[in-house]
């Protein structure tokens, strides 16, 4: 269960990226007041266009970011407060997430594991269990700097997964992956709902908000500007395709459409 509470993020510019958003204000407000709920059981997606602040969102559900306002908890815990509990309990991958080039996965994985407070035996099971879904046991003994980009990835999936967390948050669960690894991936968040577990995923595709989320929020500088299911989505916007209604919704909340 993750709740975001009047969420607000405030980023502090510097000169060079002052220049780069064409600004004179040395502030940012890259979240505004956002609030959700994301179920057991569920895939919320946030969507929304390039610098909507989703990323942001997601770094202060996963306590690497600290809100400027307002509040989030993880199955209860709040992630300043209670930070290493949140930790505990989520896993937070994004596309950017470097596994050491130096080791192996098997080597990652193990470590991983004990940090998170993990025995031997349940570390062994766990790396069946995910080996075996993602594929990894013929290059599990490899160097990292010796696999491929979708190698790469799995391996990442399954090392930030060891501890088996109740919270899954992903930043762009897709991008840079080809079909094949990305239906991979889908169809194992889809998993994770089946089993219980929360979602939570970002993206600006919306074929992939489509297919994957069962409740979407989009959210357009900071704000959110709907939410629900497709069908609620449809219909406060009378259309009958994302793409239509969020255009919609992005003239109508101050976006330029060129
Ligand atoms: N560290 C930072 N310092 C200053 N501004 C930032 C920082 N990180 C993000 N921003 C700004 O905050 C806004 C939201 O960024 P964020 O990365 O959360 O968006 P996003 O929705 O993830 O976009 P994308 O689809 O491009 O990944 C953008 O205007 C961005 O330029
Ligand atoms: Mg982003």
């Amino acid at each position: 269960m993750i709740s975001v509470n009047n969420l607000t993020k405030v980023y502090k510019l510097t000169a060079s990226k002052m220049k780069e958003l064409r600004t004179t204000e040395n502030t940012k407000i890259a979240v505004n007041k956002l609030s959700f709920e994301a179920k057991p059981g569920e895939i919320y997606g946030l969507l929304g266009p390039n610098g909507a602040g989703k990323t942001t969102t997601l770094r202060c559900i996963a306590t690497i970011l600290k809100p400027t306002e307002g509040s989030v908890r993880v199955n209860g815990f709040d992630t300043v407060k209670e930070g290493e509990k949140v930790r505990g309990s989520i896993a937070f991958l994004t596309n950017e997430i470097k596994l050491d080039a130096h080791f192996t996965t098997d080597y990652m994985f193990r470590f991983f594991g004990r940090i998170h407070g993990m025995t031997e035996e349940q570390i062994d099971k766990r790396r069946d269990e995910l080996f075996t879904r993602f594929d990894i046991h013929s290059f599990a003994g490899k160097k990292i700097e010796e696999l491929s980009t979708g190698m790469k990835q799995r391996a990442a999936i399954a090392v930030t997964l060891v501890h088996d967390p109740e919270v899954v948050i992903f930043d762009e669960p897709t991008s840079g992956l080809d079909i094949l690894t990305a239906r991979t991936v889908t169809d194992y968040l889809k998993e994770l709902k089946e089993a219980g577990k929360t979602v939570v995923v970002s993206t600006h595709i919306m074929s992939e908000a489509e297919k994957l989320c069962d409740r979407i929020g989009i959210i357009i500088n900071g704000k959110k500007v709907i939410e629900g299911t497709l069908a609620d989505i449809y219909e406060q916007t009378h259309t009958d395709d994302l793409e239509d209604a969020f255009f919609e919704l992005y003239k109508e909340n101050g976006g330029d459409v060129k």
